[in-house]
């Protein structure tokens, strides 16, 4: 069996570590699109992650959490109820025209989203979503992927289990090397399963603060006595517009 793909987290936050301005204030949305912007002048020097993946380990994944999508207070849009035989539906959905595409110029945008809150609204050239759900995820939200031919991927009782959906994302679809650009509850569960390879923390040169907004790691605090995870430092990039853009390797997978 190869291995799985590889997987590299890239996230913005402040030097406090917060990744958004507050807990559900998406910074998709505005008015927090706008300042988080603001809170990064583009300098000429930016370096861009994606491309720098791009080049390196052709990197073609973007993955996201259904929280940088749907606020966790928000009520999606109802959904036509299935009344078909539901069973069939918690296989992968994987049309092998769509998944068939060449790389690049394809590109997947993946979202893990079990409860199935995420609606697809826009579609983009060379770009494919393909969603990471359960099998406790609503068959109506499943017939609804099928309907509008989004692809999925189904692991996991609950919640998506995420080392086997990241393990049939490289042999069910090919993909090799997976961008996480999630906010710090994905990123958090990415680390406590031990799926992270490296991360890029881009430091903008601003403070946040406020205890329960998103942080570059959240999830499941560490066990009494349990230790962190340990990195070793790649490289280091400030650009003249104040932002510092930090590369570690995971420390543990650097010699696997
Ligand atoms: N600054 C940045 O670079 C950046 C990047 C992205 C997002 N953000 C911001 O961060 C905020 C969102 O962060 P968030 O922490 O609320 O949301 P999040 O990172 O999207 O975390 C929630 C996601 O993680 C999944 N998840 C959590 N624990 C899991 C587990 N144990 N196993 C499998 N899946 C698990 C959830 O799955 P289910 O859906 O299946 O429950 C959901 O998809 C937003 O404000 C967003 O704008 C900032």
């Amino acid at each position: 069996m190869g291995e799985r793909p590889r997987v590299v987290v890239s996230v913005g936050a402040s030097a406090d570590g917060k990744v958004a301005l507050a807990r559900d204030a998406l910074l998709m949305r505005e008015p927090s699109s706008k300042l988080w912007a603001a809170l990064s002048p583009k300098a000429a020097d930016f370096v861009d992650v994606i491309e720098v993946l791009k080049a390196q380990y052709g990197c073609n994944a973007f993955l996201e959490g259904s929280g940088s999508l749907v606020a966790e207070d928000e009520t999606p849009t109802d959904l036509p109820a299935y009344d078909g035989d539901a069973d069939e539906l918690y296989e992968h959905f994987l049309p092998a025209d769509i998944v068939g595409q060449v790389s690049p110029p394809h590109m997947w945008f993946m979202v893990v989203d079990s409860r199935g809150r995420v609606r697809w609204t826009e579609k983009h050239e060379n770009w494919d979503a393909l969603v990471l759900v359960s099998r406790a995820t609503p068959a109506d939200y499943l017939a609804y992927l099928r309907r509008e031919r989004i692809c999925y991927l189904v692991t996991g009782d609950d919640h998506v289990d995420l080392p086997a959906a990241i393990a049939a994302l490289g042999t069910e679809v090919g993909i090799t090397c997976i961008l996480s650009t999630a906010g710090g509850g994905l990123n958090g569960a990415l680390l406590r399963a031990g799926l992270i390879d490296e991360v890029y923390v881009t430091v903008l040169p601003a403070l946040i603060g406020g205890l329960g907004t998103p942080s570059v790691m959240d999830g499941t605090p560490l066990a009494a006595g349990e230790p962190a995870t340990r990195l070793e430092l790649l490289s280091v990039h400030t650009d003249s517009g104040g932002t510092v853009r930090l590369h570690y390797a995971v420390a543990d997978r650097q010699s696997a």
